[in-house]
């Protein structure tokens, strides 16, 4: 589903210029549950945003469904990040000036689907997520763990086949984070939706099927 060939990311440029991934290579299958961990600064969001197609590398090969990314076009990119990708940002990225459900709603609206279905899937979700009572709000009256959520039910309502998750529960407490992740392993398992977790946090990088663990960077061990 995801290859990473030989990846390097620079961020700058010399004498400013810092290495922040290095030779990274991994393939994460179909249906895969996968969590990515490592301390602070070691390089994990900046590898998730190379497959979240949100940053290109420096060099290397990223491969989507065996698909090499490097030679598509701008759009072609965004089109396969609208069709194919869920993204939480470890920093949310809500819309103050929309409520709950229209910013759920909004990787729908770039699908071109009408304002009655849209609004029925965001609902839905946010019934899931136990959020519904919170959908004509705006995202920034709620707490930390409620937009962590709504983030969520975005990264999840156009149906993607490949969720990218920083630190999903990184604000929660632990009982909400629990849930979070029950949520999250029942959507793998039932719908087979692959996923790639970025997390501190030990307990739940064990719940996943398969745990990558970066140092300075590098790939130090991969789970098997
Ligand atoms: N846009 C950027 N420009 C320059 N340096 C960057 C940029 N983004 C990240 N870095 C640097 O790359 C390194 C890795 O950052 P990254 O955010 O990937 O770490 P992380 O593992 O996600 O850390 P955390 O667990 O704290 O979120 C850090 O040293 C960071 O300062
Ligand atoms: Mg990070």
């Amino acid at each position: 589903m995801l290859g990473f060939h030989d990846i390097n990311k620079v961020f700058g440029r010399p004498p400013n210029a810092i290495s922040v991934l290095h030779q990274v290579t991994f393939n994460i299958r179909h249906g895969e549950f996968c969590a990515i961990v490592g301390p602070s600064g070691s390089g994990k969001s900046s590898l998730l945003n190379l497959a979240g197609l949100l940053d290109r590398p420096t060099s290397g090969c990223i491969t989507i469904n065996g698909q090499p990314i490097g030679t598509m076009s701008a759009a072609a990119l965004a089109r396969l990040r609208n069709r194919l990708l869920g993204f939480v940002f470890q920093s949310f990225h809500l819309l103050p000036r929309l409520s709950v459900w229209q910013n759920v709603a909004l990787p729908l609206q770039y699908r071109g689907i009408d304002l009655p279905e849209r609004k029925r899937r965001a609902h839905a979700l946010l019934e899931r997520l136990a959020l519904l009572e919170k959908a004509e709000q705006s995202p920034a009256r709620l707490s930390g763990g409620q937009q962590q959520r709504v983030a969520l039910a975005r990264a999840l309502v156009g149906s993607p086949r490949l969720l990218l998750a920083d630190e999903p529960t990184g604000n929660l407490d632990s009982v909400t984070a629990a849930e979070v992740m029950a949520l999250l392993t029942g959507i793998n398992r039932q719908e087979g939706l692959t996923m790639v977790l970025v997390t501190h946090d030990q307990a739940l990088a064990r719940q996943c099927h398969r745990r990558i663990t970066l140092l300075d960077g590098r790939v130090v061990e991969v789970t098997s």
